[in-house]
């Protein structure tokens, strides 16, 4: 199928790792002319010369988005480089800390985790749309977690928090902006096996001094996936292109779990 991507203009947030280089890899793939972006310079030109090499379009631009003076930078680099945007991922987050719990975690934690998961995506999202609402033609895609909608007790709250404020964002941001040709939806991945989950999990009490290998039946036996395996990142990219692209036009304000099959209640 041809996603009709070519020539489109992609941002994605946090591609310089995990997740992010894989949407940003398959954009490219499919015809986009993609950002790389992260705070580490040296990771994020890497992936994008990486991508070049393989014959597609990325450029690489860096920058802390938790504050509103990096997000600013960001999109006058980004206007700069490509004159605006067609597509914006925001996938850029995590936690500092994802194991803090309800007694270790404290409300300048929440703050940190939101200005990084939602503060980042909103500003972006602010940013981005005036350019695409003029051309009558955008896609903006959140990135959430298994987390939002059933929370661990071990994993943080904060972090558990605002992932679930940005699926109702998501489906808010859907209603107001339909009307311009913009969708915007939500990918909410189940446990992905990037550099920072594997930090993460394998200092789960259980699990330490295993090997990522010898963790993940466990795993994913233990947190119900069904595919009795962890996700890879590139297990996430087809959803990511799909929602990007105009044969999803009519697909706004979702939420799609990639999971494989963790979350064991029905969609709504
Ligand atoms: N892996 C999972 O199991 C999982 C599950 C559910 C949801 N998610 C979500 O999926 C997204 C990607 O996660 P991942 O596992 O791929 O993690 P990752 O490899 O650590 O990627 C996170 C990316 O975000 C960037 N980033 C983090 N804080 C930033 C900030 N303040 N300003 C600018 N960039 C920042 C990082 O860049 P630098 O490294 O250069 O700082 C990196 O590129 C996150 O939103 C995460 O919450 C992941």
């Amino acid at each position: 199928m041809d996603l009709q991507l070519t020539g489109k203009r992609a941002l994605v947030t946090g591609s310089n790792s995990g997740i992010g280089v894989a949407a940003a890899r398959r954009l490219a793939e499919e015809g986009a002319r993609v950002i790389v972006h992260g705070r580490n310079q040296q990771r994020a030109e890497a992936v994008a010369a990486d991508i070049c090499a393989s014959g597609h379009d990325a450029i690489a631009i860096t920058g802390d988005l938790s504050t509103q003076q990096g997000c600013d930078a960001l999109w006058q680099a980004v206007e700069a480089a490509m004159g605006g945007l067609d597509i914006l991922i925001n996938n850029a987050g995590g936690s500092d800390d994802a194991t803090r719990t309800w007694e270790t975690s404290h409300w300048p934690d929440w703050i940190e985790e939101f200005e990084m998961n939602a503060g980042s995506a909103m500003r972006m999202t602010e940013h981005a749309l005036p350019g695409m609402i003029a051309q009558k033609w955008g896609r903006i895609i959140n990135v959430s977690s298994a987390q939002a909608t059933m929370p661990f007790p071990h994993s943080s709250p904060g972090y558990n928090a605002v992932k679930a404020g940005i699926i109702n964002t998501t489906t808010s941001l859907a209603r107001t902006y339909g009307k311009h040709g913009i969708t915007i939806n939500c990918i909410s991945p189940g446990p992905v096996d990037s550099a920072v989950f594997r930090e993460f999990a394998l200092d789960l009490p259980p699990l330490r001094g295993k090997t990522f290998e010898e963790a993940e039946p466990f795993l994913a036996n233990k947190w119900g996936v069904s595919a009795g395996r962890l996700g890879q990142p590139d297990d996430l990219a087809g959803a990511f292109t799909f929602l990007a692209s105009p044969k999803a036009r009519f697909i706004n304000g979702v939420t799609l779990r990639v999971d494989g099959g963790m979350c064991g209640f029905i969609n709504v």
